[in-house]
């Protein structure tokens, strides 16, 4: 059987894991993590796989991971704000169900993230740029790949979590069996 799951794209910052939650509650579907799925199956947290293997290890145990929720009972799954980087996760996303994209800009992303000291511990630097310019690199680089696979754009700046959950209520449900974008779905 095809599965229908929900998926929730972005960077970091973007509130994935938050309203995959709420959503989990209002859907009554489980939710799932994919860094937590990755951290489990490492038995090390994100910054330790990325201390000690370095960013590709890491992207490896992500692919793995995916593959094995995409497999499974129909979810919410918020991915990692890098989980679209490789092209065969790319296709696993496009084909295991809708997939949401949490945007937001770049200073937005940095205030958020940089407001939040667990947020800073548990997110290793993705580059050796100075925080505010790899955010806005690293996103300049991503947007087109969120862009490639997502079926709708959120924009979630000034939107509480319980907003964009409910923005993402419109355009989806789990009864839903046809992908086809709305019209208006890149309207934000
Ligand atoms: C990453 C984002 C993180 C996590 C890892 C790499 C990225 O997920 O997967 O630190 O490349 O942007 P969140 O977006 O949930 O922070």
């Amino acid at each position: 059987m095809q599965q229908r799951h929900l998926f929730l794209c972005g960077f970091r910052g973007s509130g994935k894991t938050s309203v995959a939650r709420l959503l989990g509650e209002t859907y009554e579907l489980p939710v799932v993590d994919l860094d937590e799925v990755v951290q489990t199956d490492a038995g090390r947290t994100i910054r330790e796989i990325f201390d000690e293997g370095g960013e590709q290890v890491f992207r490896d145990f992500e692919t793995v991971a995916l593959g094995t929720i995409a497999q499974g009972p129909t979810a919410v799954i918020a991915l990692g704000g890098g989980a679209i980087l490789r092209e065969k996760n790319r296709e696993i996303i496009r084909s295991g169900g809708h997939v949401v994209w949490l945007d937001a800009p770049a200073d937005v992303i940095a205030v958020r993230i940089q407001g939040d000291a667990a947020s800073r511990q548990q997110r290793p630097p993705l580059t050796a740029l100075p925080a505010e310019v790899e955010i806005e690199t690293t996103l300049d680089q991503r947007r087109p790949l969120y862009e490639a696979v997502a079926d709708h754009r959120v924009a979630t700046d000034g939107l509480s979590v319980r907003q964009v959950a409910q923005k993402i209520q419109t355009l989806w449900s789990p009864t839903d069996t046809d992908a086809d974008p709305l019209p208006e779905s890149f309207a934000g």
